[in-house]
């Protein structure tokens, strides 16, 4: 007999032990320790310990299922923790492998979704994608958190259980810093007329950032036009320390990466991620890793351009209201 139960302080070790187990291979940092996990999740600001259902059977743990909402967007310095309660997402998803783990499964979605239109949604989304990214920061989902990753199929297949589908898919991509550098020839040109500046310990942009990347450092990159001092592009980096635990690879997250429209296709993104990728090899970086959404040509160009290559796909799923975003 399985019963559904909102989290209680003492879960942490058994949830610890449940993510070690379940949590998909290369789309999740492992393993983790209980601590690591409790500061990533369980003591996140926004942790509402009746949207972590939990399913036990005969006093065992077997699965989790975690629910959450994202700010009013656009996110505004004026509506300082403002969440918007009409969409929620399912941000995990994780059962015990089992005969029945799908059954399981999708009773767990079903009670996170309760949950949620408790709260006043009438939009689900399963995954965890920016504005809905509400934890799981560092330890899931690459540089940024993408949906659900193409390893963790349990959830895929609840949530179209469920009647979600398909809304956004995001290609996630690494470079190997060991390879030879593509040089592109607007470099000595471009170096000229611009510089790059790192400013460390950055500020994040705004408060929701603020909240999703909680403990890790950004270092942002600017890249400024010697003579106006205007800026042509930009990009933040940071230390994806808790993904290297199983392979030993240093990793870091490329975010942000943004051109000004009026300074496109001149060369300035792939100059400043050039700059970026020469002072990670220089710390010692292994790979860097970015993401973008499937639909995005420019970028996914731009990120080829440059010797970055795909290593999986992540879905974000959605259902509810037909209109709502
Ligand atoms: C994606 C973006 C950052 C590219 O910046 P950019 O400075 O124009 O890119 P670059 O000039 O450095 O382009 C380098 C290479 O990327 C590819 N590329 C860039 N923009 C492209 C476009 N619109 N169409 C096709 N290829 C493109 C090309 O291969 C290009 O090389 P080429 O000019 O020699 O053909 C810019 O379009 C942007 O800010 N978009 C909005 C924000 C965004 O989507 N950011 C990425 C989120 S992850």
């Amino acid at each position: 007999m399985t019963r559904f139960r909102p989290f209680r302080n003492s879960d942490p070790p058994a949830l610890t032990r449940l993510w070690n187990l379940s949590a998909p291979r290369g789309s999740a940092a492992r393993a983790l320790r209980v601590h690591e996990l409790d500061a990533h999740v369980f003591g996140r600001v926004l942790f509402d310990p009746a949207g972590l259902i939990v399913a036990e059977r005969e006093g065992r743990i077997v699965g989790y299922a975690h629910a959450g909402f994202g700010p009013d967007v656009p996110v505004a310095a004026d509506r300082l923790y403002q969440l918007s309660h009409e969409v929620g997402t399912v941000a995990m998803l994780l059962v015990e492998p089992g005969p029945d783990d799908e059954a399981l499964a999708v009773d767990l979605l079903a009670a996170a979704e309760d949950y949620l239109r408790a709260r006043g949604a009438s939009v689900f989304y399963a995954g965890s994608l920016f504005p809905l990214n509400p934890f799981y920061w560092g330890i899931h989902g690459g540089s940024e958190g993408s949906g659900i990753g193409s390893g963790h199929s349990v959830f895929h297949r609840a949530a179209i259980a469920r009647g979600y589908t398909p809304a956004a898919t995001t290609v996630l991509l690494d470079l190997d810093l060991a390879r030879p550098e593509i040089r592109d020839p607007r470099t000595p040109l471009i170096r000229r007329q611009a510089q790059a500046e790192f400013v460390e310990d950055a500020m994040p942009s705004h408060w929701w950032q603020n909240l999703a990347i909680g403990e890790f450092p950004l270092t942002d990159a600017r890249l400024v036009a010697r003579t106006s001092g205007d800026l042509l592009a930009r990009a933040s980096v940071w230390e994806m320390r808790w993904f290297g635990r199983e392979d030993g690879l240093i990793r870091s997250g490329l975010i942000d990466v943004q051109v000004p429209e009026a300074h496109r296709r001149k060369g300035y993104a792939r100059f400043l991620i050039g700059e970026i990728l020469r002072r990670a090899r220089t710390n010692l970086v292994h790979r860097v890793e970015v993401q973008t959404s499937a639909e995005n040509q420019p970028a996914l160009a731009l990120y080829s351009s440059i010797g970055f290559a795909p290593f999986d796909q992540a879905i974000l799923y959605r259902k509810g209201v037909t209109g709502h975003s």
